[in-house]
């Protein structure tokens, strides 16, 4: 028996790559699954399949609410769903481009959180795991707006990770470096080719485990092929100079209590 025997899990994007690694290794871990996805997942994957789009506020109350009914709650949630254009000129792109990608990376993790908070709390506490990127550690010159909508996911999930934890909800990202999925696509020929490791599926669904298992939170896994998973360490922000003020964090962290903004 492990710690997710009978959890209820979602994952977004379960049909493919990352998220369908994840939803069979949560099941085999004993948890009953759910796949929210704009395609169907295989046979046999998950216990449910949602046509969510991740992009959209009411598909996501409607899912909650249905995953409640039919399961009779919900513990784990993976906010995986992901697109990517690899378009580096921003004159390339169009307008409809670019707010797709930032409403499936950034509004479909955002709407998640919000969507599934009640239902954790209704289950005393839960575990929330985004699937953010290298690319929202590091700059990545092949995909500024990627790279943009990932950073976003970083400094939601560290932000929120204090807000969330006197609530008993633990969120933390995994941060992979290029996986062999769909989604890089022709990529994956070329990469293969010049002799760079790239990452599989099931190597990132193990970093996935270990952030809802490590009980930690606000912590960006860094996965990257042939190493341990780091806990990527962010550096203090200069803090101010001013005179009696050195160094001094906004007094509203020290209203929030458990929220803290490292200064230097
Ligand atoms: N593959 C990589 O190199 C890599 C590296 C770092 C991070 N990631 C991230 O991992 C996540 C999963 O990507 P993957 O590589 O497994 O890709 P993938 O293409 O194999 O899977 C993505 C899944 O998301 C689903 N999806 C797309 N738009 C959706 C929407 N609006 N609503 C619901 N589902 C939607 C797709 O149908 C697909 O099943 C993404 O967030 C991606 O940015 C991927």
């Amino acid at each position: 028996m492990t710690a997710l025997d009978g959890r209820i899990a979602l994952i977004t994007g379960g049909s493919s790559g990352i998220g369908l690694a994840t939803a069979r290794r949560l099941t085999r871990e004993g948890a009953r699954t759910v796949i929210a996805d704009i395609q169907p997942p295989p046979e046999g994957a998950g216990e449910l399949y949602l046509d969510v789009d991740v992009g959209d506020a009411t598909a996501w109350e409607a899912a909650v609410r249905l995953i409640e009914e039919r399961l009779g709650g919900l513990d784990v949630v993976h906010l995986n769903a992901g697109v990517a254009l690899n378009v580096a000129d921003p004159a390339q792109l169009s307008v409809e481009q670019y707010r797709h990608i930032m409403r499936v990376n950034v509004d479909g993790v955002f709407l998640g959180i919000r969507a599934v908070l009640p239902a954790l709390e209704r289950r005393g506490g839960g575990a929330i795991v985004a699937t953010a990127s290298l690319a929202g550690l590091t700059a990545f010159a092949i995909d500024p707006v990627y790279t943009a909508s990932k950073h976003a996911v970083v400094g939601l999930v560290r932000s929120l990770a204090p807000v969330l934890e006197p609530r008993r909800i633990t969120i933390n990202a995994v941060c992979p470096g290029i996986v062999e999925t769909p989604l890089v696509g022709e990529g994956v020929a070329n990469l293969r080719a010049a002799g760079f490791p790239l990452l599989q599926p099931d190597e990132v669904a193990d970093v996935v485990m270990l952030a809802l298992n490590s009980g930690r939170t606000g912590s960006c896994w860094a996965v990257q092929p042939g190493r341990e998973p780091v806990d990527f360490h962010f550096g203090r922000v200069p803090g101010p100079r001013t005179p009696g003020a050195e160094g001094m964090a906004p007094p509203l962290a020290a209203m929030m209590g458990s929220v803290r903004v490292d200064t230097d």
